[in-house]
């Protein structure tokens, strides 16, 4: 029978693996935390007209990569290719717009493409994000951005550029695209397959087109900074003069569009050079109309997403050590059958007081036993022997130092904790 692996484009995340992953969801939560964010768990499927609303019908992610099915109650869903929808959804089914203060909030897990896997690019991959709710100051957009890069900093992810763009409002930006449809139409044999289909169904995508040639064609290409009406402007001042204050570098790109319908004004990226074609760890902006469109009341918002595997693939080439081998703190060898019972109560006993403690399953040789504890880097081996246990006594060994000495039973618990 032919062996059953792992859908195309997933994988297992093993057990050598997931101590790196806990440590990067816990620097993500502890810096949210700091900022003031509280986590949102949001189902991993949705309704599919969620995404085909929120995220755009004529983005390649609804067009093409939505996993999408039909339930036995004859209802479209899909899982969910990212987060931010998700979150809005939430936002207007529990009525968080009815809350005096700005809505803050994170969301860890995994989302789902069906995109060309490679290294960095997955079916299911994992993100971190980030959304700020009812916030139309540019302070909103720094706090994020600040957010992310701090949360890269204290993971010790260097080499990491933030590049940010306006993409203006829906106003200046429909007086732009006409200006770029006009200016595309005249060359449109100069451009790749992909960029002629986006001509007619998203003309933006154009801009951040990866192929030389169509970088070429775009090189007198009108761009939108010349076109942002005087408030969209004045917002993406403030953005930048905010994040200089605040020592934070940024390079500018007028050609950064991002794949979402749902942005507005302000939108960046931020890449490691470290990785290759797939080189964005995470990525934002602001959508001040995607409330509004899902039928709430008018609400600001910006937010971010960081994909998990690419930071621990930066993380990797770095040569950080952030994958924890598990502790085996206290291994019990055990000599003879009748007195595996006192030596399963201290098993239990020393796990309960929090020591990770080994035994072995069944009856084993004693140079066996010790093999094992020096396998899974045991600090202290306890021997229960015959002739001491019948004087209430076991025998304690440092593994480090080599030294044994003998402890009275009754005193064990004590004894372990204070050499620890
Ligand atoms: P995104 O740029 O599509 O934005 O995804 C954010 C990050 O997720 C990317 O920078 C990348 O690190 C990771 N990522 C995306 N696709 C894959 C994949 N197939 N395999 C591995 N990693 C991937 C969003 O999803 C927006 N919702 C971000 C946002 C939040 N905008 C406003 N709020």
């Amino acid at each position: 029978m032919a062996e059953i692996t792992t859908p195309r484009g997933t994988k297992d995340i093993l057990p050598g693996e997931v101590s790196g992953w806990q440590r990067v969801e816990q620097v993500f939560r502890q810096v949210c935390g700091s900022y003031g964010y509280q986590e949102l768990r949001t189902p991993i499927f949705e309704h599919t007209e969620l995404f085909s609303r929120g995220i755009g019908e004529g983005t390649d992610i609804v067009e093409k990569e939505m996993y999408t099915f039909t339930d036995k109650g004859g209802r479209s869903l899909t899982l969910r290719p990212e987060g931010t929808a998700p979150v809005v959804r939430s936002f207007l089914e529990h009525r968080m717009y009815g809350d005096p203060e700005p809505t803050k909030l994170y969301y860890l897990g995994p989302m789902f493409r069906y995109e060309r896997p490679q290294t960095g690019r997955y079916r299911q991959f994992h993100q971190f994000g980030a959304e700020l709710l009812g916030v139309v100051d540019p302070l909103g957009d720094v706090e994020l951005i600040i957010m992310v890069m701090d949360f890269y900093r204290v993971l010790g992810l260097h080499d990491c550029t933030l590049t940010i763009n306006s993409i203006g409002c829906r106003e200046c930006r429909s007086v732009y695209i006409e200006e770029l449809l006009s200016f595309l139409s005249n060359r449109l044999e100069g451009f790749c397959p992909d960029c002629r289909r986006r001509y007619a169904q998203n003309p933006l995508r154009v801009l951040d087109c990866k192929e030389q040639g169509c970088k070429q064609e775009l090189a007198q290409a009108p761009l939108i900074k010349d076109y942002l009406c005087p408030e969209c402007k004045e917002h993406f001042a403030q953005v930048l003069a905010l994040l200089d204050d605040l020592k934070e570098d940024y390079v500018v790109n007028p050609f950064l569009v991002r794949g979402f319908d749902y942005y507005t004004r302000t939108v960046f990226e931020i890449s490691s050079g470290l990785l290759g074609s797939q080189d964005a760890v995470g990525g934002g902006g602001r959508y001040d109309g995607l409330v509004a469109e899902m039928g709430g009341p008018s609400t600001p918002a910006v937010g971010f997403a960081a994909g998990m595997e690419r930071v621990l693939l930066v993380l990797e080439k770095c040569g950080t050590q952030i994958s924890i081998p598990p502790v085996c703190q206290v291994y019990l060898a055990v000599t003879g059958g009748e007195l595996r019972a006192p030596a399963c109560k201290t098993l239990f006993g020393l796990r309960r007081l929090g020591i990770s403690t080994e035994m072995a399953y069944e009856t084993r040789g004693m140079k066996g036993q010790f093999k094992s504890a020096n396998r899974l880097g045991a600090r202290f081996v306890i021997v229960y022997g015959e002739s001491e246990y019948q004087q209430g006594k076991v025998t304690l060994k440092d593994m480090t130092t080599g030294k044994e000495c003998l402890v009275d039973e009754a005193c064990l618990f004590d004894e372990v904790q204070k050499r620890l």
